[in-house]
């Protein structure tokens, strides 16, 4: 069994990063006028134009073998078919059968995919419908107003950055609101202006077992029952969203009130199940569906598009290529839209969990570097916080940026500016400035020759930084659903190419089963367990400083 270094395109690669690396973007763009068309990929809601990279034909060609030699085409097939691709937890894969985009007869445990689907999409919108409407009734008969998701990660990440992306599609028949961290400020502060009469909570854990989200929703029963004087408030006031229907159950959530989750969806590619029911709770289950529909069209463009332009897999072998061969570290998400402030959040997860491995799903160590960290911020904020870093720093930071072309939420001259910054913050990444024309700037605003010798060096932008760009039509539901799953078909083809298992997190079990120990040590100063100096003498620290 060998990892990729052994094959012939591989080994390519590696030779085209030490020939070209040292190549500038902007010799590639003097030479081939035809860049963006030859390097841009244009679907009907989005453009991807990744000519600001530094490939070339024989670079992206190379790149193309190696999605052949390591056989994406079958794997993307055995994803869709349902068979367990998920190795290591013995599960199939089958986020995309939440949008309709696997055969009507697909059994998996002996159920009908599609047929459970559609009645749990049933479900959520009869419910929906239900709160929005205002006929679901609190304990004293009153309606509904506030809605509380208690979830962490995927169950929590996904709706949030969606609904925060969709405001403008909200018609606030109910106000959403999240509650994710154990950290008590957080549900203390969501719940402090809310009437409990009024408000419906959400719990959501694919697992049920989740500390976080089982201690934020056991308070948040504590806080619903001293309000009403009675247990069975909790019936009209929480629904759940889990997969393990007997521990929801023995928190006292009525049998009715539980939305089915499967094992065949991963908690990260989780927001068109149930998981998303505070989307169709907020923006109405129309709106949701046509999320759903846009991610069923990229499905369906990366089922059919031949690779060399399918976008998910060029996203892929761009990240492949500046990241392990070409040895950037991280990768940035700068969205130029207000609303998207969550996705580099969301995308973090979705990415850094799926692929942040270093071993391959045969088992053996892997050398090469894997998956970039992941970052970001809305771009214009990082234009005047890190962008100096980006353009300047001995760190080489490929970036995804992404706007919209015409604006939700219009307002004479903003956005202009802000897509204006948008491709100038490309180019300028791109084209840098040598020092040469810095000089001559200088001389032409009539600076002194001591002045410029001395300052020239610092106004040098090396450039030669790639950028991909993504450029929605209008951001919407339709084109919102497209571009999560060009990620999630991204992440999943760079799991192929790096020979990793994208769909498993064995890397957040050893925290969590520390933290349920230290947790025992923390509450009962006479257990004594053995830990290292450092964490040792940090416990006593707290208890000391705690008696004090
Ligand atoms: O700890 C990581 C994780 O398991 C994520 O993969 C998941 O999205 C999150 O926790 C929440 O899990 P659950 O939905 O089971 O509460």
């Amino acid at each position: 069994m060998h990892n990729r270094e052994s094959l012939a395109s591989w080994q390519q690669l590696v030779e085209l990063a030490e020939q070209k690396k040292h190549q500038h973007m902007n010799e590639l763009f003097a030479k081939d006028g035809d860049r963006f068309s030859k390097f841009s990929i244009q679907l009907p809601q989005i453009l991807l134009d990744y000519s600001k990279n530094l490939i070339d034909d024989e670079t992206l060609a190379a790149l193309l073998r190696l999605v052949d030699e390591v056989n994406v085409s079958q794997w993307r097939d055995k994803m869709f078919a349902g068979e367990q691709i998920n190795k290591t937890e013995q599960r199939a894969v089958l986020h995309t059968a939440l949008r309709g985009s696997v055969t009507s007869d697909l059994q998996v445990d002996g159920e009908n995919v599609r047929d459970s689907v559609n009645a749990q999409l049933a479900k959520i919108k009869t419910f929906s419908e239900k709160v929005r409407q205002g006929h679901w009734l609190g304990y004293s008969g009153k309606r509904i107003t506030d809605i509380v998701n208690i979830g962490v990660g995927g169950s929590n990440l996904g709706p949030q950055m969606v609904t925060e992306a969709l405001k403008h599609y909200s018609d606030n028949s109910v106000n959403v609101h999240y509650v994710s961290n154990v950290d008590g400020a957080q549900i203390v502060e969501t719940l402090r202006p809310l009437d409990p009469q009024k408000v419906l909570f959400i719990v959501s854990s694919k697992t049920f077992t989740t500390t976080e989200t089982m201690t934020n929703a056991r308070t948040a029963m504590q806080w619903l029952t001293a309000a009403s004087f009675d247990e069975s408030a909790i019936a009209k006031h929480f629904v759940a969203v889990t997969s393990n229907k007997e521990n929801a159950m023995s928190m006292g959530i009525e049998q009715e009130n539980i939305f089915d989750m499967w094992d065949w969806v991963g908690g990260r590619f989780s927001l068109w199940s149930a998981i998303g029911l505070p989307i169709a709770l907020d923006l109405g289950f129309e709106q949701f569906e046509a999320l759903l529909a846009g991610a069923h069209e990229m499905d369906e463009h990366f089922m059919s598009a031949p690779f060399k332009e399918n976008m998910p897999v060029i996203l892929a072998l761009l990240s492949l290529w500046n990241t392990t061969f070409l040895e950037a570290k991280s990768q940035a998400i700068l969205p130029y839209d207000q609303t998207l402030h969550m996705l580099a959040a969301y995308l973090q997860q979705a990415e850094m969990e799926s692929n942040g491995k270093s071993v391959s799903w045969d088992g053996e160590a892997i050398d090469y570097a894997t998956v970039p960290s992941i970052w970001g911020e809305l771009g214009i904020n990082g234009q005047h916080a890190f962008y100096q870093y980006l353009h300047q720093s001995n760190n080489v930071v490929p970036a995804d940026f992404i706007g919209s072309v015409e604006s939700v939420t219009p307002v004479k001259g903003h956005h202009e500016t802000l897509m204006a910054n948008f491709f100038a913050q490309t180019q300028a990444l791109m084209t840098g400035v040598d020092e040469s024309q810095v000089r001559a700037d200088l001389k032409a605003k009539g600076r002194t020759d001591s002045y410029i010798d001395m300052v020239a060096p610092h106004k040098v932008h090396q450039g030669n930084r790639p950028t991909n760009t993504l450029l929605l039509n209008r951001l919407d539901p339709r084109s919102l659903g497209g571009l999560i799953a060009l990620y999630e078909h991204k992440i999943f083809v760079h799991g192929i190419l790096l020979k990793i298992c994208s769909f498993d997190q064995w890397g957040v079990e050893l925290g969590k089963g520390l933290a349920a120990k230290i947790q025992t040590q923390l509450e009962d100063e006479e257990l004594q367990q053995a830990h290292d100096c450092s964490t040792e003498n940090l416990i006593r620290y707290y208890h000391q400083a705690r008696a004090n």
